[in-house]
């Protein structure tokens, strides 16, 4: 829906050469901001699984976690937070991932998931994919079943969501930056 996709692009600011010279970085803050395009968003990253039984929705920390609990709300499912290595304060599963330099490690809750509950993974960009996977590799640790990954903004030239489809895993976004 290309008037859907400029609307929502127009509520995203870019900030050149952050966090480092040559990137342009896509805010997403001004789209939270404006409620309206906030409202669209989440109503549009659902809305194929809209009367599905969805059991929880997994956020992505940072931004994952705004829309992710917005989403959770919208489908009447529970919420679960992925996280950077040593937030989490409960017995722990771990994955390292790979970023666009070197690698880190993610973290959920061991009994955050059971086995066979129907989950949808949210965040607000898929770059070269690399959180993504790790966060679907972690839920399928756990016996989840990974319905979907919703994202607002796909960086297409960089492949993630292409990785991501080859794993099996539905993949929804609502925009594309080249
Ligand atoms: C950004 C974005 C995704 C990830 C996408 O988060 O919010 O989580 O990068 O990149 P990838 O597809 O190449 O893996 P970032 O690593 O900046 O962390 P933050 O949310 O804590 O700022
Ligand atoms: N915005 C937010 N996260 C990102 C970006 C961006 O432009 N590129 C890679 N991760």
């Amino acid at each position: 829906n290309p008037i859907l996709e400029n609307d929502l692009k127009a509520a995203i600011r870019t900030i050149p050469d952050y966090p480092k010279p040559g990137v342009l970085f896509r805010d997403i803050t001004t789209l939270l901001g404006d409620a309206r395009a906030f409202r669209r968003t989440v109503d549009e990253m659902v809305q194929p699984w809209a009367g599905m039984k969805i059991d929880k929705v997994a956020g992505i920390e940072a931004r994952g976690f705004i829309l992710g609990g917005a989403v959770a709300h919208q489908v009447s499912a529970g919420f679960v937070p992925i996280r950077k290595k040593g937030k989490l304060p409960h017995k722990r599963v771990s994955i390292a991932y790979s970023l666009e330099y070197g690698l880190d490690e993610m973290e959920m809750h061991e009994d955050a998931v059971v086995a066979n509950e129907r989950v949808i993974l949210v965040d607000d960009l898929i770059a070269t994919g690399g959180t993504a996977e790790g966060a679907v590799k972690l839920l399928q640790k756990l016996g989840a079943e990974v319905v979907a990954a919703c994202f607002v903004i796909d960086l297409p030239d960089l492949g993630g969501a292409d990785k991501l489809r080859a794993l099996g895993v539905q993949v929804r976004t609502l925009l594309t930056f080249e």
